[in-house]
C-alpha cells in the first residue's frame, strides 16, 4: 500500500504529491503549519493544535482552509489510508497560488497539506543518555508565537546543533537568556526543584506539549515559575529538558561543553515524562 499525501482536495500518492511553483509557501514562505503527535492510532491534543492553527492563521490574515470537522476528517482518514500507529500528522496551509508579488494577492484560495508519518520511538541510548544542546543566538523575527513555515533561523540553529553532535540548539537573546530550542520548548529545574519555562509572549511559540505539561504539573503539587532564565543559570541547573510533540519531555544531559547536574537524566524530567506519557495513554481525557 503506497503511502499517501492530502493535497488540496485530493489523496495522492506520497512521490507524487506537489504543488504549484506559484504557491506563496515556496515563494515567500506565506504560510503556517502544526505537527500533531499520533499515539497508538490516536491524536494527540488535537484541539489545542488546531486553534493555535486558527490563531496562526488570523494573526496572517489567512482563511481556514476548510471547517475544523473536515480537517480533522482529513487527518482520519489519511491516518487510516497510511495504517500509522504512532507518528505525526503534518498539517501545512498556505495563503494560496499566486502570480509572485509580495502583496496579500486578491483571489488566492488558501493552500491545504497534509502528510502522516510513522515514527520509531527514541533510542534507548538517548534516553538513557539524555540530550547534547548548543547554544546558539536566537536571530529569528519578532512574532516566533506565530507557528509559521518561515524556519531558516531554525534550520540554521538545527544545523549547527547535527554538525557538534547535539540534539537540539537553545536560541539565547539578546540578554543572554533562553527563548526556547530550534524546534522544542526549553525547561530547566533549580536547586530547589522548583520547574521553570519562560513565560509565553511574541519570543516564543506556545508548544502544544509545554501547555499540557503545565497542566500535569500543576495537578502533580511540583513548583512551577513561568520566568525567563539565562544560559548561565541553565548550566548551573539540577536537571533541564525539552518538550514538544516528538520529543515529548526529553532529558537534556549537556549544554554546550558543560554537564548539567550530574550529567544523567533528572529524576523530576524522569517523573514528567512519565506523567505525559500516561497522559498520552490516556488521550482524550482532561488532566
Ligand atoms: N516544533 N518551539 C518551536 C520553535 C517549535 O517549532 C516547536 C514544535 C515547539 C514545541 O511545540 P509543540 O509542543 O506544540 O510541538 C516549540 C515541531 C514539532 C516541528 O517544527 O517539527
Amino acid at each position: 500500500m503506497p503511502r499517501e499525501a492530502y493535497v488540496n482536495g485530493r489523496y495522492v500518492p506520497h512521490a507524487q504529491a506537489a504543488v504549484h511553483i506559484e504557491d506563496r509557501g515556496y515563494q515567500f514562505a506565506d504560510g503556517v503549519y502544526e505537527v500533531v503527535t499520533i499515539h497508538r492510532g490516536t491524536l494527540i491534543d488535537e484541539e489545542p493544535h488546531l486553534n493555535r492553527l486558527e490563531r496562526s492563521l488570523d494573526e496572517l490574515r489567512i482563511a481556514m482552509p476548510m471547517s475544523r470537522p473536515a480537517l480533522k476528517l482529513v487527518a482520519r482518514e489519511l491516518i487510516r489510508r497510511n495504517a500509522v500507529s504512532n507518528g505525526i500528522v503534518y498539517l501545512q496551509v498556505t495563503r494560496g497560488v499566486a502570480p509572485r508579488d509580495h502583496k496579500f494577492p486578491g483571489h488566492a484560495r488558501p493552500a491545504l497539506v497534509m502528510t502522516t508519518r510513522q515514527m520509531k520511538p527514541h533510542s534507548t541510548k538517548l534516553l538513557e543518555d539524555g540530550a547534547k544542546v548548543i547554544a546558539v543566538p536566537d536571530i529569528r523575527w519578532a512574532r516566533c508565537d506565530i507557528k509559521s513555515v518561515s524556519l531558516l533561523p531554525n534550520v540554521l540553529a538545527k544545523q549547527a546543533a547535527s554538525e557538534a553532535e547535539a540534539y537540539e540548539a537553545w536560541q539565547v537573546d539578546a540578554d543572554g537568556f533562553v527563548t526556547e530550542g530550534s524546534s522544542t520548548n526549553a525547561w530547566i529545574v533549580t536547586g530547589e526543584g522548583t520547574v521553570v519555562t519562560r513565560a509565553v509572549g511574541q519570543e516564543i511559540l506556545n508548544g502544544i506539549t509545554r501547555i499540557s505539561l503545565l497542566k500535569l504539573i500543576e495537578s502533580h503539587g511540583y513548583t512551577l515559575e513561568e520566568r525567563a532564565f539565562s544560559l548561565e543559570e541553565a548550566k548551573a541547573a539540577k536537571e533541564a529538558f525539552i518538550t514538544s510533540s516528538t520529543s515529548f519531555v526529553l532529558a537534556v544531559t549537556q549544554i554546550d561543553d558543560t554537564p548539567v547536574g550530574n550529567g544523567h537524566p533528572g529524576i523530576l524530567t524522569g517523573k514528567l515524562r512519565r506523567h505525559y506519557f500516561d497522559f498520552m495513554d490516556r488521550a482524550g481525557d482532561p488532566i
